[in-house]
């Protein structure tokens, strides 16, 4: 049951809201009856002064007066815009997260009572913070290591955060549940499980540890990648309410002028950025979801350096190779392939016609096409796609949203790195080799040599198929239709692949069904 607390925690947030002038703000049409009225009357009592803000600025306004939790539901419902419409979400993105410092004394209590051990024990020294958002602030400090001090960036939990959130989340939820009672036409967008995913991912931000787990995981994917890394984890000193990192020295993202005086190759930057990006989420399907210019370093080495963790975003397997196959059948204009993902993915049900979908996706694509390619927005494309989608009952999948929504920010940067950013040359390079890698023959042999039974029941034909060149292209496509325990996109891959490619690929998928039939003997003798 929701305490009056909550109730009068919400009426606060209701009223700041309303005089700040957020609710008139909001999109009206639709409204009518008792909503139109408190509309029309949330105009009348907002501060006049907040009238002639922009929509973006009132929010701002309000939601810093609100507090930590309202940026971040903020924050949070600007990565939905399924739920709050794109105007309102892109408004949202426009929310800064930057609080006051809070005293060093509350830090070192904070650091102390996460680790257990005095600050004087830890550190050499600690200094005063350089900056702060809604959950944490950053110190930057020394220890000593091995007879040398080092320098670190201690980040902290900001003191009763936790406790904060959970009471406004109490009224968060009170909304939610109020919606879905009395305001039947919003809950297909579920706002007791918006609210519950809100509390999750926050709650994830939280705790410092799972930050660390990222960078280090992160860390390891990349360990071998050209011009992108992160700060290494100093997991001696972090713990639920700080989060101990290698300082790094560099120059933001977001400082232009500095890069340039720093003899930096903004071209390249650019480049290594969304390629960095784009192999996170095809390579890994692990991202870092909050990729704007302030979260970026670029070293002395000219290394891009990612900071700040708290949200990632991951895609399966599944999810990578929809991605992939959008990007490339834009690529080579085959909107019917575009489509068919769709379909074969299970996001578009079956009652809609792949060829009227394809239509719509040409809409999509040609206006494209006819573009110089260094005006081309990969992150729009998506965009306007899931616009698309939502025509033909896609239901929305957040995981996919997140990458749109970090895509846009990603493709941002570089453009502002270099206006003449063409993304569909830097790209490349990696989307066409996770391509050829995964659906292309590679691919094929990878995902045979993960299930034994496809080899084996391969294996079972191979008098005829060693006897008849084309049957066994064929019966391969076939097996991979019916027989093999592919899952269902590699095997309509294998049958693409088969169909697309020229000559050289098919005596290609021979030879690799050869191999399988040989690797089967092997197995068997
Ligand atoms: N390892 C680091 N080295 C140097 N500065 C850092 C490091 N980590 C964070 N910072 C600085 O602290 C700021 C805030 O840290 P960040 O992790 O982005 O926290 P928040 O989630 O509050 O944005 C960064 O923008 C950056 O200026
Ligand atoms: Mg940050």
């Amino acid at each position: 049951m929701s305490s009056p607390a909550a109730i009068f925690r919400l009426m606060r947030a209701g009223w700041i809201m309303t005089r700040e002038g957020v609710i008139s703000a909001l999109p009206a049409e639709g409204l009518s009856g008792l909503p139109a009225f408190g509309h029309r009357m949330a105009g009348l009592l907002a501060r006049r002064r907040a009238m002639t803000a922009q929509r973006s600025e009132r929010m701002s306004r309000a939601i810093n007066k609100l507090g930590p939790s309202y940026v971040k539901l903020g924050q949070f419902l600007a990565t939905r815009p399924d739920v709050v419409g794109t105007e309102v979400a892109d408004d949202l993105a426009l929310l800064q997260d930057q609080l006051d410092f809070f005293p060093m004394d509350a830090s070192i209590k904070a650091i102390e009572g996460s680790l257990g051990r005095s600050v004087s024990d830890l550190f050499v020294s600690l200094d005063e913070p350089i900056a702060a958002a809604s959950i944490a602030q950053v110190h930057p400090a020394f220890v000593a290591s091995n007879g040398d001090i080092k320098k670190v960036a201690v980040k902290v939990v900001r003191p009763g955060v936790r406790q904060r959130f959970n009471n406004d989340l109490e009224s968060f939820f009170l909304v939610a549940r109020w919606q879905e009672r009395y305001v039947p036409a919003t809950r297909r967008l579920r706002p007791i499980e918006v609210t519950r995913t809100l509390a999750q991912t926050t709650r994830i931000e939280m705790d410092l540890r799972l930050e660390a787990a990222a960078l280090s995981e992160i860390g390891e994917n990349t360990k071998d990648d050209p011009g992108f890394r992160v700060p290494t984890v100093d997991w001696e000193r972090t713990g639920r309410d700080v989060l101990t990192l290698e300082w790094i020295d560099g120059v933001k993202m977001s400082d232009i002028e500095g890069l340039r005086a720093a003899g930096h190759n903004l071209i390249k930057l650019a480049e290594t950025l969304i390629q960095s990006f784009l192999r996170h989420t095809l390579r890994d399907g692990f991202f870092h979801a909050d990729m704007h210019p302030g979260n970026l370093f670029v070293d002395d080495e000219g290394h891009i350096v990612a900071v700040d963790f708290g949200i990632t975003g991951r895609l399966g397997k599944k999810e990578r190779r929809f991605l992939a196959e959008i990007l490339y059948g834009f690529i080579t204009r085959d909107y019917v392939r575009v489509a068919e993902v769709h379909f074969e993915a299970g996001y578009v049900p079956h009652r809609h016609d792949v060829a009227s979908f394809a239509q719509a996706i040409r809409a999509i694509g040609e206006p494209i096409h006819g573009q110089p390619a260094e005006t081309i927005s990969m992150a729009k494309l998506l965009t306007l796609l899931f616009e698309v989608t939502e025509l033909f009952d896609m239901e929305t999948r957040p995981e996919l949203v997140m990458l749109q929504k970090t895509m846009v920010v990603v493709e941002g940067v570089s453009r502002t790195l270099d206006p003449h950013f063409n993304m569909w040359k830097a790209s490349e390079p990696v989307v066409g080799s996770w391509i050829r890698r995964n659906l292309g023959p590679q691919g094929i042999l990878v995902d045979a040599r993960e299930g034994a039974q496809a080899v084996l029941h391969l294996a079972r034909q191979v008098p005829e198929l060693v006897g008849r060149a084309d049957r066994l292209s064929k019966e391969l496509d076939r097996m991979a239709e019916h027989g093999l325990r592919f899952d269902e996109q590699t095997a309509h891959a294998i049958g693409k692949a088969e169909a697309r490619h020229t000559r050289s690929g098919r005596i290609a998928l021979w030879v690799i069904a050869i191999c399988l039939v040989i690797i089967t003997y092997e197995l068997l003798s």
